[in-house]
């Protein structure tokens, strides 16, 4: 290989590395070292993918029996959980729920109301001190964003794939994939007190399994109440949080498109009719 060619393919390379880091849909996250990632196939995936609203009232059920004892979800209210595009629970349902929270507003005589379906999701803990006094020491992070700010990494040239493929699931994708891989550390790995091994990590957190079979009671029996089926049903819900907008954005996109593709179409015959005429 000549040096010029070289030269060429390192600019390549490098135009394709600046722009994956500049418009990447994908968000920055940890070096995974361990198991490969094992990727789902998410109802609000592609083009015209959509929350299912039952698997988004499933999440919310594993969220409130199981996560939010720790984890915070501020920027979420209660309300939101009758909205449009969410987990469709009904008003009297939101309202019914809300009343079972208490929050502290000084301004009250008492100190202390039911919350309303305006409030937002109360904190776990009241301070983050608290919240790391109980967690050996770490911080369980709040739930409202979290879906966007972790992926799973994939290597070269996968991700360069996403742009034409429009995968954007890499945060449920890698809740999915953490949820599902607590196992025994190897034999010559020693795991410190308040650590748990976790094998899609390759590493230690300090959050212990959360789910084990038959936590959560679903009603009916159609969903199976395993690990995995909790792991994907949370991870959609987190989405949910993260993105509540993601099917009108899409379909906002969608019809961009289109009109561009149109509008495209038709200044190329208005092109045709203007020269028809001239000699070339
Ligand atoms: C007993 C408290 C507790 C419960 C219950 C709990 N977590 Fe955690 N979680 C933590 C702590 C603490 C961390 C921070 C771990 C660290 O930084 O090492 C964490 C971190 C996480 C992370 C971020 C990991 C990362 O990439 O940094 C995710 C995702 C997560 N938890 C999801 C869940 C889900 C989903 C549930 C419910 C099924 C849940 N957690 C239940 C305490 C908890």
């Amino acid at each position: 290989m000549n040096k010029s060619s070289i030269t060429l393919k390192g600019l390549v390379l490098g135009a394709v590395m600046a722009l994956s880091g500049g418009l990447s849909t994908a968000p920055a996250s940890a070096a995974v070292v361990g198991v490969e990632p094992e990727l789902q196939s998410w109802t609000f995936a592609g083009i015209f993918g959509k929350y299912d609203s039952n698997q988004l009232q499933r999440g919310f059920q594993v969220f409130q029996e199981v996560c939010a004892s720790c984890h915070g979800a501020r920027l979420m209210s209660f309300r939101n959980l009758s909205e449009e595009g969410g987990p469709l629970f009904s008003e009297d349902q939101v309202k019914a729920l809300a009343a079972e929270y208490i929050i502290m507003d000084p301004e009250l005589v008492e100190g202390e109301r039911a919350a309303t379906p305006a409030d937002g999701w109360p904190n776990p803990f009241e301070t983050e001190r608290d919240a790391r006094g109980s967690n050996s020491g770490a911080f369980p992070p709040d739930f409202s964003v979290l879906a966007k700010a972790r992926g799973v990494s994939q290597k070269f040239p996968f991700w360069a794939f996403n742009y034409f493929t429009g995968y954007q699931e890499g945060g449920p994708d890698y809740i999915y994939n953490l949820l599902v891989n607590y196992v025994d550390a190897p034999h010559d790995v020693e795991v410190p007190e308040g650590q748990s091994w976790n094998a899609y990590l390759g590493g230690t957190l300090a959050m212990g399994p959360p789910l084990f079979e038959g936590i959560v009671d679903y009603e009916g029996d159609v969903f199976p109440e395993t690990v995995e089926q909790y792991s994907a049903d949370i991870a959609a819900f987190m989405m949910w949080m993260a993105e509540p907008h993601l099917a009108s954005r899409k379909e906002m996109g969608f019809r961009t498109i289109t009109f561009l593709l149109l509008l495209a179409g038709m200044m190329y015959l208005v092109k045709r009719k203007i020269w028809s005429n001239v000699e070339h």
